[in-house]
């Protein structure tokens, strides 16, 4: 149960203390100076040491009264709120809670009212869209049969995107400049942090509209509103929120590769919610370091996957109505800058202003090259965003035919996943698995020691299965189906594809299932491990365990 808090960037930058000036005064000889300075040297740490433990006493009685009031499981429900820890929730600590309770947000950010320099250039982006395939749906294959149809009429509807093209200033993409200036290339940061935490839980299904947008929330809900009017920047679900990877600079320009977890409400009152919830939004923008420029800027879902979209709907108007799964295949979704961004006035020869849009003849533009003098590849750029986003990555993820062959070099087992839907995108099925056991340190630390890891789609291993040209790899792909229960199925296996264990992650998760009083147990009592994290142990090492009686043949 790692607090979310740990996941957020350095947003801010870093504050170094005042360095407070000590002067001796009339200190003239070096002896005095000496003499001097070690007696403030001893009582500065003197005096901190009496002001620590006084605050320390204080917050331990705090503490005692807090679990007096509270009990402790409203003991840790508080402290998860106390981001500062010091007993005491500030309006902003409260805020989680309160956007729950009352379903409202509070009103958007003034900061990001500024009025923008007229003068200033503008950035014209495109959107472009394909329809989800509905044939790509489980659902279709018996025809959507008992799907009503008012359910699927916002994803019916929606053929193209809402706005297909409109103007910003170009300094309203400040938005993407990392935050402050200590960032170096290949470092990564929240554009927009993750409010969800064991506590706050999922963000409410029965929502139509959009809370208003703060912040650098603005123009990201402004830029995803040209593809659908109801887009959710923050997601229901983890991963929440949006990060940013800084992959090229020079001295002019940064290229910011980002992702964004967010989704799209598509029904109106009075059909029920319908949310469409892409694997990602990802991108990149190139833009000069005081945002006045932007050369470039692309936004899109990615489509190299055979589903890439996850979609919920309900069936009735409250939180505990039935809800329905399915996943599909979008094509194409994005956004693109049709050009660099322009200056509406230039000065020409005569030093006279002229507005570009009253020009008598079309101003040709010509931009300088961009030299990057520091850069990644977009691909280890996009590998930072992921383990920013996902602590379970710290363990590589390995293709199918890439992990056997690995396990066979390096003489480990295989751990491999084999899900209906894709585990590091938002869909449902690898979430409580992802957001539990594979991001534990002690799970992380045997999958690093012994095992090879990897994920695969069902659908992919059906192809690999029917797949003439490579019978072993067939074979390995026909031996985990053949163990495979739906949703989701964990599993340990010899290099050459004989399954020594497997664990369905429903049984999984009903054998760990906890009652809320061992939950405050846990918690409090020293060294604890969690259930799941415990059982997800000992199915590895039951895996490890067979594989050894392998080894040794019986005589
Ligand atoms: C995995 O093991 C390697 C070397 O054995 C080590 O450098 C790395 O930090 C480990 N990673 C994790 C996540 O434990
Ligand atoms: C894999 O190897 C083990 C012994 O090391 C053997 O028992 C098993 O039958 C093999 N499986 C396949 C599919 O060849």
């Amino acid at each position: 149960m790692a607090a979310d808090v740990d996941q957020r960037g350095t947003d801010g930058g870093s504050r170094s203390a005042p360095q407070d000036e000590l002067r001796a005064p009339g200190a003239g000889s070096w002896m005095s100076r000496g003499t001097w300075s070690l007696l403030l040297v001893a009582a500065v740490p003197l005096l901190a040491f009496g002001i620590r433990s006084y605050q320390d006493a204080q917050l331990a009685r705090r503490h005692e009264e807090s679990v007096r009031t509270l009990g402790p499981e409203g003991v840790l429900l508080f402290s998860s709120l106390d981001s500062d820890q010091d007993c005491f929730l500030s309006p902003e600590e409260f805020r989680p809670i309160a956007q729950r309770l009352t379903g409202v947000t509070a009103p958007a950010d003034p900061e990001e009212d500024l009025v923008h320099d007229p003068d200033g250039e503008t950035l014209t982006v495109e959107a472009h869209m394909q329809p989800l395939l509905l044939d790509s749906m489980t659902k279709s294959r018996d025809g959507f049969l008992g799907v009503s149809h008012s359910s699927l009429s916002g994803l019916r509807s929606w053929r193209s995107p809402a706005v297909p093209s409109s103007s910003f200033p170009a300094s309203r993409f400040r938005a993407f400049l990392p935050p402050g200036s200590g960032l170096a290339v290949g470092d990564t940061w929240w554009l927009i942090p993750s409010e969800l935490s064991v506590f706050t839980g999922y963000l409410p299904n029965n929502r139509y509209h959009p809370p208003p947008p703060r912040g650098k929330e603005v123009l990201i809900h402004a830029l995803l509103s040209m593809l659908h009017p109801r887009p959710f920047v923050k997601s229901r679900f983890a991963p929440q929120g949006a990060v940013a990877c800084l992959r090229a600079a020079s001295d002019a320009y940064y290229d910011i590769v980002f992702r964004i977890h967010a989704e799209f409400q598509l029904n109106e009152v009075p059909d029920f919610p319908f949310w469409f919830t892409p694997g990602q939004f990802t991108g990149n923008i190139v833009l000069s370091r005081d945002a006045s420029h932007v050369r470039h800027f692309h936004l899109y879902v990615p489509n190299d996957r055979s589903l890439n979209v996850d979609m919920e709907w309900l069936y009735g108007a409250s939180e505990s109505s039935n809800m329905e799964v399915d996943i599909g295949y979008l094509p194409q979704m994005e956004l693109r800058s049709s050009g660099p961004s322009l200056p509406s006035v230039i000065t020409d020869e005569r030093g006279d202003v002229v507005d570009v849009r009253d020009a008598a003849e079309p101003v040709h533009f010509v931009f300088e090259d961009i030299v990057w003098s520091a850069e990644l590849s977009r691909q280890e750029a996009a590998r930072r965003l992921e383990l920013a986003l996902y602590p379970f990555k710290k363990v590589s993820y390995l293709p199918f035919s890439q992990a056997f062959q690995r396990a066979e070099a390096e003489k480990k087992l295989v751990h491999s996943i084999l899900l209906w839907g894709a585990l590091d995108d938002q869909s449902c099925s690898g979430r409580t698995l992802r957001e539990t056991v594979l991001e534990s340190s002690p799970v992380l630390t045997l999958l690093n020691q012994s095992f090879i890891s990897s994920w695969s789609l069902v659908r992919e291993l059906e192809g690999l299965q029917a797949d003439e040209q490579n019978p072993a790899l067939a074979e390995k792909a026909s031996l985990h189906l053949a163990d495979y229960t739906f949703p989701v199925e964990m599993m340990v296996a010899l290099p050459n594809g004989t399954i020594l264990h497997h664990i369905n992650a429903n049984v999984f998760l009903d054998q760990t299932a906890m009652r809320p009083e061992d939950e405050a147990s846990f918690s409090f009592s020293a060294g604890f491990e969690d259930p799941s994290t415990s059982t997800y142990i000992r199915f590895l090492r039951e895996g490890l365990e067979r594989a050894r009686a392998h080894r040794t043949p019986p005589e």
